[in-house]
Protein backbone atom coordinates (compact mmCIF):
# COMPACT_ATOMS: atom_id res chain seq x y z
CA UNK A 1 0.00 0.00 0.00
CA UNK A 2 1.36 3.17 -0.76
CA UNK A 3 2.32 5.83 1.81
CA UNK A 4 1.96 3.76 4.99
CA UNK A 5 5.03 4.95 6.42
CA UNK A 6 3.20 9.06 6.21
CA UNK A 7 0.30 7.13 7.96
CA UNK A 8 2.53 6.06 10.31
CA UNK A 9 4.24 9.49 11.24
CA UNK A 10 1.11 11.64 10.56
CA UNK A 11 -0.48 9.39 13.46
CA UNK A 12 2.38 9.35 15.91
CA UNK A 13 2.74 12.98 15.64
CA UNK A 14 -1.56 13.90 15.93
CA UNK A 15 -0.88 11.79 19.40
CA UNK A 16 2.03 14.41 20.48
CA UNK A 17 0.22 17.42 19.31
CA UNK A 18 -3.58 17.50 20.05
CA UNK A 19 -3.66 21.54 18.46
CA UNK A 20 -2.51 20.91 15.47
CA UNK A 21 -5.84 20.59 13.49
CA UNK A 22 -4.73 19.24 9.71
CA UNK A 23 -2.94 16.50 12.15
CA UNK A 24 -6.01 15.79 13.94
CA UNK A 25 -8.51 15.87 11.02
CA UNK A 26 -6.09 13.16 9.45
CA UNK A 27 -8.44 10.29 8.51
CA UNK A 28 -6.65 6.93 7.58
CA UNK A 29 -9.36 5.13 6.25
CA UNK A 30 -10.25 8.31 3.93
CA UNK A 31 -6.83 8.76 2.71
CA UNK A 32 -6.16 4.59 1.62
CA UNK A 33 -9.65 5.41 -0.57
CA UNK A 34 -8.32 8.21 -2.38
CA UNK A 35 -6.30 7.86 -5.55
CA UNK A 36 -2.64 8.34 -5.44
CA UNK A 37 -2.65 11.63 -7.61
CA UNK A 38 -5.49 12.56 -4.45
CA UNK A 39 -3.45 11.18 -1.35
CA UNK A 40 -0.07 13.10 -2.66
CA UNK A 41 -2.46 16.78 -2.85
CA UNK A 42 -3.34 15.68 0.34
CA UNK A 43 0.00 15.10 1.84
CA UNK A 44 1.43 18.07 0.43
CA UNK A 45 -1.34 20.32 1.97
CA UNK A 46 -0.37 19.08 4.80
CA UNK A 47 3.44 19.42 4.66
CA UNK A 48 4.05 22.43 6.79
CA UNK A 49 1.90 20.92 9.74
CA UNK A 50 4.27 18.18 9.13
CA UNK A 51 7.20 19.59 8.99
CA UNK A 52 5.88 21.88 11.92
CA UNK A 53 3.77 20.02 14.57
CA UNK A 54 3.47 22.74 16.87
CA UNK A 55 1.16 24.77 14.19
CA UNK A 56 -2.23 25.34 14.53
CA UNK A 57 -3.90 25.06 11.52
CA UNK A 58 -1.25 22.79 10.09
CA UNK A 59 -2.02 23.13 6.43
CA UNK A 60 -2.25 25.02 3.34
CA UNK A 61 -4.28 24.85 -0.04
CA UNK A 62 -2.07 24.03 -2.74
CA UNK A 63 -4.03 24.36 -6.13
CA UNK A 64 -7.42 26.62 -6.54
CA UNK A 65 -10.04 23.59 -6.28
CA UNK A 66 -7.47 21.73 -3.22
CA UNK A 67 -10.69 22.59 -1.03
CA UNK A 68 -13.06 21.47 -3.48
CA UNK A 69 -11.33 17.75 -4.41
CA UNK A 70 -10.33 16.61 -1.16
CA UNK A 71 -13.32 18.14 0.98
CA UNK A 72 -13.87 15.33 3.40
CA UNK A 73 -10.15 16.34 4.76
CA UNK A 74 -10.91 20.30 4.52
CA UNK A 75 -14.79 20.85 5.57
CA UNK A 76 -13.92 18.61 9.13
CA UNK A 77 -10.62 21.47 9.37
CA UNK A 78 -12.44 24.41 8.83
CA UNK A 79 -15.22 22.83 10.74
CA UNK A 80 -12.43 22.92 13.67
CA UNK A 81 -10.85 25.41 13.29
CA UNK A 82 -14.17 28.39 12.51
CA UNK A 83 -16.31 26.67 14.81
CA UNK A 84 -19.20 25.68 12.11
CA UNK A 85 -20.89 22.45 11.11
CA UNK A 86 -18.72 20.27 8.31
CA UNK A 87 -21.86 21.42 5.98
CA UNK A 88 -21.42 24.98 6.42
CA UNK A 89 -21.40 27.11 3.41
CA UNK A 90 -20.22 30.28 3.39
CA UNK A 91 -22.21 33.52 1.57
CA UNK A 92 -20.26 36.99 0.94
CA UNK A 93 -21.92 40.60 1.34
CA UNK A 94 -20.20 44.17 1.37
CA UNK A 95 -23.90 45.58 2.32
CA UNK A 96 -23.41 47.41 5.46
CA UNK A 97 -27.24 47.48 5.10
CA UNK A 98 -27.47 43.77 5.64
CA UNK A 99 -26.29 43.65 9.51
CA UNK A 100 -28.65 44.59 12.12
CA UNK A 101 -27.92 46.84 15.13
CA UNK A 102 -25.63 49.91 13.15
CA UNK A 103 -24.95 53.18 13.88
CA UNK A 104 -27.26 56.21 12.55
CA UNK A 105 -26.69 55.55 8.86
CA UNK A 106 -24.62 53.03 9.18
CA UNK A 107 -21.53 55.06 9.97
CA UNK A 108 -18.77 53.16 12.15
CA UNK A 109 -17.19 56.51 12.98
CA UNK A 110 -14.64 55.97 16.21
CA UNK A 111 -15.40 59.37 17.12
CA UNK A 112 -18.41 58.74 18.57
CA UNK A 113 -16.68 56.47 20.95
CA UNK A 114 -14.12 59.30 21.94
CA UNK A 115 -12.06 58.34 20.02
CA UNK A 116 -8.96 59.83 18.00
CA UNK A 117 -7.56 59.09 14.72
CA UNK A 118 -6.73 56.16 14.76
CA UNK A 119 -4.74 54.07 11.92
CA UNK A 120 -7.18 51.74 10.37
CA UNK A 121 -6.56 49.08 7.79
CA UNK A 122 -9.01 46.64 5.68
CA UNK A 123 -7.15 43.71 3.79
CA UNK A 124 -8.47 41.03 1.72
CA UNK A 125 -6.97 38.05 -0.01
CA UNK A 126 -7.41 37.12 -3.48
CA UNK A 127 -6.11 33.88 -5.74
CA UNK A 128 -5.94 34.00 -9.58
CA UNK A 129 -7.52 31.08 -10.69
CA UNK A 130 -5.33 30.08 -13.59
CA UNK A 131 -2.56 29.12 -11.23
CA UNK A 132 -1.11 27.25 -8.62
CA UNK A 133 -1.63 28.35 -5.22
CA UNK A 134 1.60 30.14 -3.48
CA UNK A 135 2.74 26.85 -2.29
CA UNK A 136 2.90 25.00 -5.38
CA UNK A 137 4.37 27.81 -7.92
CA UNK A 138 7.68 26.97 -9.75
CA UNK A 139 9.47 30.58 -10.06
CA UNK A 140 8.11 30.86 -13.82
CA UNK A 141 4.86 30.92 -12.51
CA UNK A 142 5.59 33.54 -9.98
CA UNK A 143 7.00 35.56 -12.77
CA UNK A 144 4.57 35.44 -14.95
CA UNK A 145 1.93 35.99 -12.17
CA UNK A 146 3.65 39.21 -11.49
CA UNK A 147 3.97 40.19 -15.52
CA UNK A 148 -0.05 39.66 -15.41
CA UNK A 149 -0.51 41.74 -12.71
CA UNK A 150 1.91 44.29 -14.36
CA UNK A 151 -1.23 44.89 -16.78
CA UNK A 152 -3.54 45.40 -14.17
CA UNK A 153 -1.15 48.12 -12.16
CA UNK A 154 -1.02 49.91 -15.37
CA UNK A 155 -4.30 50.40 -15.85
CA UNK A 156 -4.76 51.74 -12.10
CA UNK A 157 -1.90 53.97 -12.22
CA UNK A 158 -3.73 55.16 -15.52
CA UNK A 159 -6.37 55.79 -13.66
CA UNK A 160 -6.45 59.36 -11.60
CA UNK A 161 -8.48 58.32 -8.59
CA UNK A 162 -5.52 55.97 -7.88
CA UNK A 163 -2.52 56.71 -9.74
CA UNK A 164 0.84 55.12 -8.20
CA UNK A 165 3.09 52.90 -8.83
CA UNK A 166 4.65 48.84 -8.50
CA UNK A 167 7.37 48.00 -6.54
CA UNK A 168 9.28 44.91 -7.60
CA UNK A 169 11.52 43.02 -5.17
CA UNK A 170 12.56 40.70 -8.34
CA UNK A 171 15.56 40.39 -9.32
CA UNK A 172 16.18 42.77 -12.43
CA UNK A 173 12.58 43.58 -13.00
CA UNK A 174 12.09 47.19 -14.41
CA UNK A 175 10.76 48.19 -11.48
CA UNK A 176 12.89 46.62 -8.83
CA UNK A 177 13.13 48.79 -5.79
CA UNK A 178 16.40 49.09 -3.77
CA UNK A 179 16.77 47.12 -0.03
CA UNK A 180 16.73 50.84 1.54
CA UNK A 181 13.26 51.54 -0.35
CA UNK A 182 12.29 47.80 0.34
CA UNK A 183 13.13 48.87 4.55
CA UNK A 184 11.12 52.08 3.96
CA UNK A 185 7.69 50.23 2.74
CA UNK A 186 7.92 47.95 5.70
CA UNK A 187 8.58 50.62 8.44
CA UNK A 188 5.66 52.19 6.89
CA UNK A 189 3.43 49.20 6.77
CA UNK A 190 2.87 48.88 3.40
CA UNK A 191 5.01 46.27 2.03
CA UNK A 192 5.71 42.90 3.69
CA UNK A 193 8.17 41.60 5.34
CA UNK A 194 10.85 38.44 3.82
CA UNK A 195 8.43 35.96 3.86
CA UNK A 196 11.97 33.12 4.20
CA UNK A 197 12.44 33.49 7.37
CA UNK A 198 9.04 31.99 8.22
CA UNK A 199 9.01 28.37 8.96
CA UNK A 200 5.72 27.46 8.41
CA UNK A 201 5.65 29.50 4.83
CA UNK A 202 8.76 27.83 4.09
CA UNK A 203 7.64 23.72 4.54
CA UNK A 204 4.94 24.52 2.70
CA UNK A 205 7.06 25.95 -0.38
CA UNK A 206 4.67 29.15 0.15
CA UNK A 207 8.00 31.33 0.44
CA UNK A 208 9.84 29.53 -2.15
CA UNK A 209 11.57 31.34 -4.93
CA UNK A 210 12.02 34.37 -2.19
CA UNK A 211 12.13 37.23 -3.91
CA UNK A 212 11.04 36.53 -7.41
CA UNK A 213 7.89 37.19 -8.38
CA UNK A 214 7.36 39.32 -5.38
CA UNK A 215 6.32 43.37 -4.98
CA UNK A 216 3.38 45.56 -4.32
CA UNK A 217 1.71 48.33 -6.31
CA UNK A 218 1.04 51.41 -4.11
CA UNK A 219 -1.42 54.40 -5.01
CA UNK A 220 -0.67 57.90 -5.37
CA UNK A 221 -2.18 58.76 -1.87
CA UNK A 222 -0.74 55.23 -0.46
CA UNK A 223 -3.70 54.34 1.18
CA UNK A 224 -4.68 51.45 -1.53
CA UNK A 225 -2.16 48.75 -1.89
CA UNK A 226 -1.89 45.60 -3.72
CA UNK A 227 1.07 42.61 -2.40
CA UNK A 228 1.95 40.07 -5.43
CA UNK A 229 3.52 36.65 -4.26
CA UNK A 230 2.72 36.69 -0.45
CA UNK A 231 0.81 34.27 1.74
CA UNK A 232 -1.62 34.41 -1.30
CA UNK A 233 -1.33 35.94 -4.98
CA UNK A 234 -3.12 39.12 -4.14
CA UNK A 235 -3.77 41.14 -0.74
CA UNK A 236 -5.88 44.19 -1.65
CA UNK A 237 -5.96 46.53 1.08
CA UNK A 238 -7.29 50.09 2.13
CA UNK A 239 -5.44 51.77 4.93
CA UNK A 240 -5.95 54.95 6.24
CA UNK A 241 -5.54 57.11 9.73
CA UNK A 242 -8.90 58.74 10.96
CA UNK A 243 -11.99 58.35 12.79
CA UNK A 244 -14.42 56.70 10.03
CA UNK A 245 -14.14 52.74 9.04
CA UNK A 246 -16.57 53.28 6.15
CA UNK A 247 -13.99 54.92 4.37
CA UNK A 248 -10.95 52.16 3.78
CA UNK A 249 -14.15 49.21 3.36
CA UNK A 250 -15.91 50.71 1.05
CA UNK A 251 -12.24 52.19 -0.77
CA UNK A 252 -11.42 48.67 -0.94
CA UNK A 253 -14.54 47.33 -2.20
CA UNK A 254 -14.11 50.16 -5.06
CA UNK A 255 -10.77 49.38 -5.20
CA UNK A 256 -11.37 45.62 -5.44
CA UNK A 257 -14.54 45.87 -8.20
CA UNK A 258 -11.89 47.97 -10.53
CA UNK A 259 -9.19 45.27 -10.30
CA UNK A 260 -11.78 42.33 -10.68
CA UNK A 261 -13.22 43.98 -13.91
CA UNK A 262 -9.67 43.83 -15.45
CA UNK A 263 -9.67 41.82 -18.47
CA UNK A 264 -8.60 38.28 -17.76
CA UNK A 265 -8.00 38.28 -13.69
CA UNK A 266 -10.40 35.49 -12.52
CA UNK A 267 -10.40 35.10 -8.51
CA UNK A 268 -10.58 31.66 -7.30
CA UNK A 269 -13.72 30.95 -5.64
CA UNK A 270 -15.37 27.89 -4.27
CA UNK A 271 -18.80 27.49 -4.92
CA UNK A 272 -19.79 26.58 -1.25
CA UNK A 273 -16.37 28.13 0.42
CA UNK A 274 -16.29 31.55 -0.83
CA UNK A 275 -13.36 33.11 -1.72
CA UNK A 276 -10.14 30.61 -1.97
CA UNK A 277 -6.94 31.19 0.48
CA UNK A 278 -3.71 29.22 1.17
CA UNK A 279 -4.64 29.22 4.57
CA UNK A 280 -7.68 27.79 5.95
CA UNK A 281 -7.31 29.87 8.54
CA UNK A 282 -8.71 32.95 5.61
CA UNK A 283 -11.15 31.17 3.57
CA UNK A 284 -14.76 32.70 3.00
CA UNK A 285 -14.01 36.44 3.27
CA UNK A 286 -10.66 36.22 3.25
CA UNK A 287 -10.78 39.43 4.91
CA UNK A 288 -9.25 41.17 8.16
CA UNK A 289 -10.36 44.42 9.14
CA UNK A 290 -8.11 46.22 11.80
CA UNK A 291 -7.14 49.36 13.62
CA UNK A 292 -4.03 50.26 15.80
CA UNK A 293 -5.51 51.04 18.96
CA UNK A 294 -3.20 52.87 22.19
CA UNK A 295 -4.69 50.65 25.20
CA UNK A 296 -1.82 52.19 27.39
CA UNK A 297 -3.97 51.23 30.72
CA UNK A 298 -4.82 47.83 29.87
CA UNK A 299 -1.34 47.34 28.96
CA UNK A 300 0.69 48.83 31.61
CA UNK A 301 2.65 45.66 32.92
CA UNK A 302 4.15 46.07 29.49
CA UNK A 303 2.61 43.15 28.00
CA UNK A 304 -0.96 42.37 25.85
CA UNK A 305 -2.39 39.36 28.01
CA UNK A 306 -5.19 41.70 29.89
CA UNK A 307 -6.35 42.95 26.37
CA UNK A 308 -6.04 39.28 25.00
CA UNK A 309 -8.19 38.12 27.75
CA UNK A 310 -11.23 40.91 27.17
CA UNK A 311 -10.53 40.13 23.51
CA UNK A 312 -10.80 36.39 22.69
CA UNK A 313 -14.17 35.96 24.27
CA UNK A 314 -15.33 38.99 21.99
CA UNK A 315 -14.01 37.42 18.80
CA UNK A 316 -11.24 39.52 18.79
CA UNK A 317 -7.67 39.16 17.75
CA UNK A 318 -4.37 40.66 19.30
CA UNK A 319 -1.41 41.45 17.49
CA UNK A 320 1.54 43.25 17.35
CA UNK A 321 2.09 46.70 16.14
CA UNK A 322 4.07 44.88 12.82
CA UNK A 323 1.11 42.36 12.23
CA UNK A 324 1.31 38.72 13.13
CA UNK A 325 4.02 37.45 15.53
CA UNK A 326 5.02 41.10 16.60
CA UNK A 327 5.14 42.92 19.98
CA UNK A 328 2.99 45.59 20.91
CA UNK A 329 4.01 48.79 20.83
CA UNK A 330 6.12 50.96 23.77
CA UNK A 331 2.90 53.11 23.96
CA UNK A 332 0.62 49.97 24.80
CA UNK A 333 -0.55 50.38 20.64
CA UNK A 334 -2.07 47.11 19.30
CA UNK A 335 -3.44 45.37 16.28
CA UNK A 336 -7.27 44.79 17.00
CA UNK A 337 -9.45 42.79 14.31
CA UNK A 338 -12.18 40.04 14.34
CA UNK A 339 -10.56 36.23 14.14
CA UNK A 340 -13.72 35.31 12.04
CA UNK A 341 -13.15 35.08 8.03
CA UNK A 342 -15.59 32.21 7.66
CA UNK A 343 -19.15 31.75 7.89
CA UNK A 344 -19.41 35.65 8.14
CA UNK A 345 -20.10 38.45 5.62
CA UNK A 346 -17.60 41.23 4.87
CA UNK A 347 -20.13 43.68 6.50
CA UNK A 348 -20.32 42.02 9.49
CA UNK A 349 -16.55 41.61 10.03
CA UNK A 350 -16.48 45.95 10.00
CA UNK A 351 -19.39 45.82 12.20
CA UNK A 352 -17.73 43.39 14.74
CA UNK A 353 -14.45 45.77 14.61
CA UNK A 354 -16.29 48.78 15.30
CA UNK A 355 -18.15 46.98 18.39
CA UNK A 356 -15.23 45.44 19.47
CA UNK A 357 -12.79 48.36 19.48
CA UNK A 358 -16.12 50.05 21.40
CA UNK A 359 -16.18 47.18 24.09
CA UNK A 360 -12.42 47.75 24.65
CA UNK A 361 -12.87 51.59 24.91
CA UNK A 362 -14.64 51.19 27.56
CA UNK A 363 -12.73 48.65 29.51
CA UNK A 364 -9.60 50.86 28.78
CA UNK A 365 -11.77 53.63 30.29
CA UNK A 366 -12.66 51.38 33.55
CA UNK A 367 -8.95 49.97 34.05
P1 LIG B 1 -2.26 40.51 7.42
O1 LIG B 1 -3.01 41.64 8.01
O2 LIG B 1 -2.14 40.65 5.94
O3 LIG B 1 -2.79 39.19 7.87
P2 LIG B 1 -0.03 41.15 9.23
O4 LIG B 1 -0.82 41.02 10.47
O5 LIG B 1 1.34 40.53 9.24
O6 LIG B 1 -0.74 40.54 7.95
O7 LIG B 1 0.13 42.70 8.90
C1 LIG B 1 0.74 43.12 7.71
C2 LIG B 1 1.19 44.57 7.80
O8 LIG B 1 0.06 45.41 7.93
C3 LIG B 1 2.09 44.88 8.98
O9 LIG B 1 3.06 45.81 8.58
C4 LIG B 1 1.14 45.54 9.96
O10 LIG B 1 1.78 46.44 10.84
C5 LIG B 1 0.25 46.29 9.00
N1 LIG B 1 -1.05 46.64 9.58
C6 LIG B 1 -2.05 45.81 9.92
N2 LIG B 1 -3.10 46.48 10.41
C7 LIG B 1 -2.74 47.79 10.41
C8 LIG B 1 -3.38 49.00 10.79
N3 LIG B 1 -4.63 49.01 11.26
N4 LIG B 1 -2.69 50.15 10.62
C9 LIG B 1 -1.44 50.16 10.13
N5 LIG B 1 -0.79 49.06 9.74
C10 LIG B 1 -1.43 47.88 9.88
N1 LIG C 1 0.45 27.65 9.35
C1 LIG C 1 0.53 28.28 10.60
C2 LIG C 1 -0.16 27.39 11.61
O1 LIG C 1 -0.83 26.47 11.22
C3 LIG C 1 -0.06 29.70 10.59
C4 LIG C 1 -1.55 29.79 10.40
C5 LIG C 1 -2.20 31.16 10.56
N2 LIG C 1 -1.43 32.26 10.04
C6 LIG C 1 -1.39 32.62 8.77
N3 LIG C 1 -0.61 33.63 8.45
N4 LIG C 1 -2.11 32.05 7.84
O2 LIG C 1 -0.01 27.57 12.81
Amino acid sequence: MAFETEIDQISALAADHPQNIALQCFDANYFRSLTENLQKRVLYCMKSGIENPDSEMGCYACQPNDYDDLRPFFAQALAVHHDVSENARHENNWSLASVTGMPENNQLDFAILGLPALSMRVRVGRNLANFPMPAAMRREDRIKLEAQMMLAFAHLAADPSYGGAYYSLTPGHPNQISEDVYRALIDDHIMFKDMSNDRFLNAAGISADWPFGRGCYVSEDRSFIIWVGEEDHLRIMCMERGTVLNRVFDRLKHGLDVVSAIDGLAFAQSQDYGIVTSCPTNLGTAMRASVHLPLPNLTADGTAERVKEIAKPLGLAVRGVGGEHTPIGKDGTVDISPSARFCITEAEIVAALYKGVARLKAEEDLA
